[in-house]
Parts: C-alpha cells; structure tokens; sequence
C-alpha cells in the first residue's frame, strides 16, 4: 500500500484530502507545517508528499528542499493558491513533481497521485544486466552476442546526456532498456517519466508535454506544467514516438536543439534540461520517406541508436529467459515450480514469439500460475496456440470493422476474393515473423504443413 504525506496549515484541507485518498486505497499521515513535515518523512519515508507552500514558520518550498535532498525519491506534489503560483514554478525548479493549483478538483488530484507513484515505481524499480542475483532486482536477461552489443551501447551511452532512439518489435524490452540507461546514469536520482505518444489522443498530447497557460482552451481554468517541466534535470521516455502527430514533431524538435518551448497558449520561452529517450517498432526511415515523420527530428534523436533483436532472433537466450521467468513467477505466487521438460523447452523452441519477450513472459505466467507439477511441461504452455480473450476480442472487433468497410466502399459481391486476400496476408505475416521457415509458420497458423504447403502453391507465394 503507498503511503501519503498530506501537510498543510488549515485542518479542513488535511481533512477533505485525506479522506478523499483513503477511499482510494491510500495510507495517509498529515502534519500541519515543513518542519513537521520533514520530521514525519524521515520517519516514514513515506512514497508521496502533497504540500502546501505557504505554511507559517518553514514553509513548504524549503520543507521540499530538504526532503529531496534526505530521499530524493520521495515524490512531492505542491499545492497553492492561484496568486503565488510563481511559487510553484520554483517549486519544480526544486524537485516538485507537480503541482496544483487550489482550489483543484479531485478527479484531477487522483490522476496527478497516480502518475507521481509510477514515476516513483519506475525510479525505485531498478534494472541491471544479467549476473547480479538478486531477486528484489528486475534484470535485463540474455548472453547471445546480438544482447552483448546492446549492453555495450547502454554502458557507453547511459552515463552522457546524449539523446537515444530504442528501436525494436513490440514485446523486445524498449522500456527495459530505457530504464536501464535511466539507472546507468548520472541522473538516477532525478526524475524519470514514460510518455507513450501512442496511447493519448492528438489533442490531449501537446498539453500533456507541454503544459498549458489559464485561457488557453475552454476550460483551462488554471496554468498546467507538462511533462518536460515536470521532469526539469532528469530523463523523459517518449515510447511510440513514430505515433507523434507531425504537427507536434516540429516542437519537440525545439526542446532536442535548445531546450526550449511555451506552454499552449503562452508567450514566455520555458528553458529545460531533459534528456530524451525516445522508443519505437515503427519504421521511421520509412516514415521519413513518405513524409510523415520529420527527418530533421529523426537526425536529433537518431545520435545514439540501439537496435533490440527480436527473440527469434537470439533463441539461445530462451533458456535462460525461462528459468528467469519461472523464477520470477513462482515468487509472485507463491509457487514451487522447479523449471520446464526438455519437451517443455523444446516447445518454446519451435515457437517464432512475434511477440517476442513479453509474449514468452505471459505465456510462462499462465504456465506457473496454472501449473501444479514439478517441471511445466508443453501441455503446460498450451496457451501458445491459442489466443486469450483479450486478444481475440481485440481481433473480432478489427474483423467486424472490416466486414462494415467492405460493404461501405461497394465490394460486397467479392467475398471469396475479400477470404483470399485475407488468408494470403495473414500466411504472409506467418512466414515473415519465422523468416520463411514452414514448419514454424504452420504451427503458427494452427494449419498444417501440407495445408499450408497446399495454399503457398495456389497463391505463387514461395
Ligand atoms: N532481455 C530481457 N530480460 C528480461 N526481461 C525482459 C527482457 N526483455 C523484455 N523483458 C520483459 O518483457 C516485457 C516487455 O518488455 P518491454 O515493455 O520493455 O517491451 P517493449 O519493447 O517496450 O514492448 P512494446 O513495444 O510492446 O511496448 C517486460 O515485462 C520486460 O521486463
Ligand atoms: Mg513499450
């Protein structure tokens, strides 16, 4: 359970916020002034400060000071009233992780809560290379020669400012490894945020990196500090870049070549020092081509570019992948299993893992979660062929979106060739993802290999 420091000098703020967040799951201790406040943090170590900053006697900016100095990764969000918001600004400058402004609303106060613990859950998280056991530690897993380049290139480039592109298939560790660099560096201490450009609407982004001035929108009621604000003098993770709005790039572009940006909707220049970590699956060499991604942005943040193989690719660490995982699991439930069957290994061997690791790390936690033998074994890992409910929700809806297009766009006479051509792609895929190999890809499709030998020979697909 995450523990809250709440400090403020009127009792009736401590009051409605703390019982606001122990609804929500949280252990709250409050004081009422910086001097109790640093007492009870020592003390407590509590994961998350909300502070006022105008307290009589120590006041809150020189309680955050001396907070960030003793446990700097302890997370502290100011809070202030509209007039002394420059305040605030000093307040990031400080090491704040936000602040909001009063009065606020609680939904915003939660999401705030909430992004300030996983930025302290990824700083605490710490990740190391392959060697060190110890189980509390989340390590970077893999001996085969592709992984070797990879943990030169962090060890080079993690300890410089230099700005990195991760590049690799869903499910290779981009995160991982950008995590690992974070730790590597000089500045493990400072904050750590992941944005995944991805996953927020286009309209939402910008404001979200960037932050925005009162008036800058119907219902921008106060100045919000973005994310580059927020993560002053520590590193930022821009995961899916190849997902940022070509409107957008051009800013960022900005903040790569002089630190420099305006909220929405202001005039003054805001100066950081961010250093970017930028992840991707996508191809932007190709999206420079066809123009959607911009090439001078693709230069900025191409100066260091480290290449994560997909698992295919290196099966020799699928051993030692497993047991790490079987690890791992066994520990989060409290299970016994001692490791896998050869046959169980060979299983995972003949598999192509389009998802790479993350797809192997499910499939071993279903195994040791439902798993009640010594050694899992292939029934065990029967999860492989099929697709769980999510997944195939996810893929239902797609094919219904797809049945509505064809009848939209006037091609519903076509049915049999709409079923070819979406056989024809989905062998394709099957034979990409296992570099041609047949066996695998049938196993792949849930056909067999003389269906499969059958389809490639109608379709001139060799
Ligand atoms: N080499 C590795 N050793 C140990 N664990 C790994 C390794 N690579 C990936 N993982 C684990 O696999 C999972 C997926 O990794 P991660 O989220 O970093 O991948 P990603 O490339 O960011 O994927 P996506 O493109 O889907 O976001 C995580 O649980 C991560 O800890
Ligand atoms: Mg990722």
């Amino acid at each position: 359970m995450n523990t809250i420091l709440v400090v403020d000098d009127q009792p009736t703020v401590v009051y409605s916020l703390k019982r606001l967040l122990q609804m929500e799951g949280y252990q709250i201790i409050t004081a009422e002034n910086g001097k109790e406040a640093i007492e009870l943090a020592a003390r407590h170590k509590p994961d998350l400060v909300i502070m006022d900053v105008r307290m009589p006697g120590l006041d809150g900016l020189d309680a955050l000071a001396r907070i960030k100095t003793d446990q700097p990764q302890t997370q502290v969000i100011m809070m202030t009233a509209y007039s002394t918001i420059d305040k605030a600004i000093a307040a990031m400058k400080l090491g704040a992780f936000d602040y909001l402004a009063k009065p606020f609303d609680n939904k915003e106060l939660l999401s705030r809560v909430r992004d300030a613990l996983k930025s302290k859950e990824l700083m605490a998280s710490t990740v190391t290379f392959d060697g060190i056991e110890d189980d509390a530690i989340e390590r970077v897993i893999g001996k085969s020669p592709q992984m070797l380049t990879v943990y030169k290139q962090v060890g080079k480039v993690a300890p410089t400012d230099a700005t990195v592109l991760i590049k690799g298939e869903s499910g290779t560790g981009k995160e991982l490894i950008a995590r690992a660099i974070f730790h590597h560096s000089g500045r493990a201490m400072k904050p750590f945020l992941a944005m995944n450009c991805a996953a927020i609407p286009e309209y939402l982004l910008e404001s979200e990196l960037f932050g925005y001035e009162r008036g800058a929108f119907t219902g921008a009621n106060f100045r919000r500090i973005g994310k580059f604000e927020q993560c002053h003098g520590g590193t930022i993770l821009l995961d899916e870049i190849g997902d940022m709005p070509i409107g957008l790039q051009a800013k960022l572009l900005r903040v790569l070549q002089d630190g420099g940006f305006e909220r929405l909707g202001g005039a003054e220049t805001i100066k950081v020092d961010v250093r970017i970590i930028a992840a991707t699956n996508k191809n932007l060499e190709e999206m420079v081509k066809v123009g959607t991604f911009r090439e001078d942005l693709y230069y900025r943040l191409n100066v260091v570019c480290i290449e994560l193989p997909p698992l295919r690719e290196r099966m020799e660490d699928l051993d030692d992948l497993t047991a790490y995982f079987i690890g791992r699991f066994n520990k989060k439930f409290t299970k016994h299993i001692k490791g896998i069957t050869a046959e169980g290994l060979i299983r995972l061997r003949n598999y192509a893992w389009p998802g790479n690791v993350r797809e192997l790390a499910n499939t071993l936690q279903k195994a040791v979660l439902f798993c009640n033998c010594e050694y899992l074994s292939p029934d065990c890992c029967e999860s492989l062929e099929a697709m769980d409910d999510g997944k195939c929700a996810q893929v239902e809806q797609a094919v219904r979106q797809l049945a509505t297009l064809i009848f939209t766009q006037g091609c519903q006479g076509r049915f049999q060739e709409a079923i070819r051509m979406l056989e024809k792609e989905m062998i394709k895929k099957a034979l990409d993802l296992t570099t041609g190999n047949q066996v695998q890809s049938a196993r792949l499709l849930g056909i067999s290999r003389n269906t499969l030998r059958k389809k490639l020979e109608g379709e001139n697909l060799d």
